[in-house]
């Protein structure tokens, strides 16, 4: 009987220490970390290969100085410098919808989806209010995938070159992330 209760506690000091290693391990191997890196986002809102395209508006848009009511769909191609031929990293990809009535600020909810470089197959999800005339806007990341799993932070975003020929945007997108 003594030589059973000996084996037993011995056995459940075994399992309690190798599920404290496990636990531990986990903790150690999963520290939240804070990464800073920056995209181009290339965007196109009119003519052929346009990148944003209005899906849907209310009768009243037209009559709107700031363009509430409309809803768009955005898929720019993001890119490591400024330049459109520079390489590139993903997509930018989502939903723009203006929701004021007073300023011109959209609610977006795009997702950057990583399919080259270090975050290749990783993405981080955005939602927030955009003003598009503030130099500087700050949008919430509210998570990720792959290598930005559990991710939060926030991403600063401002017009880096507007060409109202074409219509082609250069977004600049600044993130601050905090990830596992
Ligand atoms: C649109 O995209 C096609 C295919 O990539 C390209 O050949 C064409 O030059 C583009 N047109 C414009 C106006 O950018
Ligand atoms: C609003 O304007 C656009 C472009 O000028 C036009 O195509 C559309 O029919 C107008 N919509 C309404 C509801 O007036
Ligand atoms: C990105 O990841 C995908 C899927 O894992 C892979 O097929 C592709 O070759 C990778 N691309 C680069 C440039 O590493």
């Amino acid at each position: 009987m003594a030589l059973t209760l000996n084996k037993l506690l011995l056995f459940s000091c075994l399992i309690s220490s190798t599920v404290l290693t496990a636990k531990s391990e986990l903790l150690t191997s999963k520290r939240e970390k804070l990464t800073r890196f920056h995209v181009y986002a290339q965007d196109k809102n009119t003519g052929t290969n346009a990148t944003v395209v209005n899906v849907a508006q209310a009768s009243t848009t037209n009559q709107s100085a700031t363009s509430f009511g409309l809803v768009g769909v955005v898929d720019d191609e993001l890119t490591v410098g400024p330049e459109m031929s520079s390489k590139n990293l993903g997509r930018l990809q989502g939903m723009v919808t203006f929701a004021s009535q007073s300023e011109v600020a959209v609610l977006m909810s795009i997702n950057f989806v990583f399919t080259e470089g270090k975050y290749n197959g990783s993405s981080l999800t955005v939602v927030g209010r955009n003003e598009l005339f503030l130099k500087v806007r700050e949008m919430p990341i509210v998570g990720g995938t792959g290598l930005f799993r559990l991710a939060r932070g926030y991403v600063h975003t401002s017009t880096y070159s507007a060409d109202p020929k074409t219509g082609v945007l250069v977004l600049l997108y600044d993130f601050f992330v905090y990830h596992y």
